[in-house]
């Protein structure tokens, strides 16, 4: 069946569109920023549909609703005509819609560029892809930075082209000194880090704070099953890797582990030295 039965609603803002396919977020690359209970899904997809950084929606049947902003989902479970045990649906928010309606829903959603221009993306598209004969939705941002090391949520690194990365992942962090900063995504967050040279590690735990963690002053951090949120809760953790490309192999479990690497020369610290006891990671750095 070529034809895509899932456009099940359309609501309108200006020339925005919301389609609505039957799908949920994969959770390893997803970052919600905001959560709501007891919203159907026409008032979830509405919230998302008013909120200028929503780029997405995620309901179930028991009234479990998730906003999304710009950069912080790559990847939508595509669901087809089946319906999930919770009946859940993800809603897209199409920027540039095509002037009159299209016959089919894939017409309205994919291969369609949607012009951002803000918070470090110019665009994003929505292609289906096939991972593991799994069907996805996946969400391809094109990023102001153009040094080709900026899909941090995807968990492998990407080293060929660049000096710096960013890792996004789901932890508890143990750090004393931090500074806060208002964001509106947690891509800003990780934008943030990556910018600012005496930065090591961001997390957010209730959001709008991005929590900025300066090299030394984190013990590390114990990583954490990434789940759906509950309550306003977020354990979010970005950390920056100076690549010393020899590692672009390693993938985020053995990164920071027994290896010591050089970061940026700029900061106090040359070196830190990482170990891992379950799934915990420990750092110690040294001063010059
Ligand atoms: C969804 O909730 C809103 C607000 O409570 C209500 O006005 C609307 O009728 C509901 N829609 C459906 C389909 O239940
Ligand atoms: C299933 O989801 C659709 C929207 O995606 C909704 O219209 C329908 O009422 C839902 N059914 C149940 C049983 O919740
Ligand atoms: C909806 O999602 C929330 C969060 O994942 C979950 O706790 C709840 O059980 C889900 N509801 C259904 C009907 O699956
Ligand atoms: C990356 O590092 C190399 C070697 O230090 C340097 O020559 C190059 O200019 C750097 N590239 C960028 C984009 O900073
Ligand atoms: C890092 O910790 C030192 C004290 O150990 C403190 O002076 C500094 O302000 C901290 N940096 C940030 C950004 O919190
Ligand atoms: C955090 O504070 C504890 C004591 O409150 C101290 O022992 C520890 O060294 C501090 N860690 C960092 C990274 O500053
Ligand atoms: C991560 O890399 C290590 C060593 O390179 C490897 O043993 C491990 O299987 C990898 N884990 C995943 C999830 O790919």
């Amino acid at each position: 069946m070529c034809v895509l039965l899932l456009v099940l609603l359309q609501i309108s803002i200006s020339s925005s569109k919301m389609i609505i396919v039957r799908g949920a977020p994969e959770k390893s690359t997803s970052y919600p920023t905001q959560l709501y209970t007891g919203l159907n899904y026409t008032t979830c997809t509405s919230k998302c549909a008013s909120s200028d950084n929503c780029i997405l929606s995620y309901s179930n049947s028991s009234g479990y609703c998730l906003l999304y902003a710009v950069g912080d989902i790559i990847l939508v479970r595509n669901d087809q005509d089946i319906f999930s045990s919770g009946n859940e649906s993800v809603s897209f928010k199409i920027l540039n819609s095509p002037a009159k309606c299209a016959d089919r829903a894939e017409d309205m959603l994919l291969g369609i560029t949607n012009e951002y221009n803000k918070n470090n993306i110019e665009s994003y598209e929505i292609q289906v892809s096939e991972i593991a004969g799994i069907s996805y939705y996946s969400i391809n941002y094109e990023y102001t930075f153009t040094d080709g090391c900026n899909n941090w949520l995807n968990p492998t690194p990407t080293c060929q082209n660049c000096n710096k990365t960013m890792f996004s992942f789901s932890a508890l962090p143990s750090a004393n000194e931090s500074t806060s900063l208002i964001v509106t995504s947690w891509n800003d967050c990780l934008f943030y880090c990556y910018s600012n040279p005496t930065c090591f590690m961001v997390y957010i735990k209730i959001f709008p704070t991005c929590k900025v963690v300066e090299y030394g002053n984190t013990t590390g951090w114990t990583y954490r099953e990434a789940q759906m949120p509950v309550g306003n809760s977020f354990l979010y953790m970005g950390v920056k890797y100076v690549l010393d490309r020899i590692s672009c192999q390693f993938n985020i479990s053995s990164l920071y582990t027994g290896q010591t690497y050089n970061p940026d020369s700029k900061i106090n610290y040359m070196q830190f030295q990482g170990s891992t006891t379950g799934s915990t990671v420990s750092l110690i750095f040294y001063p010059w």
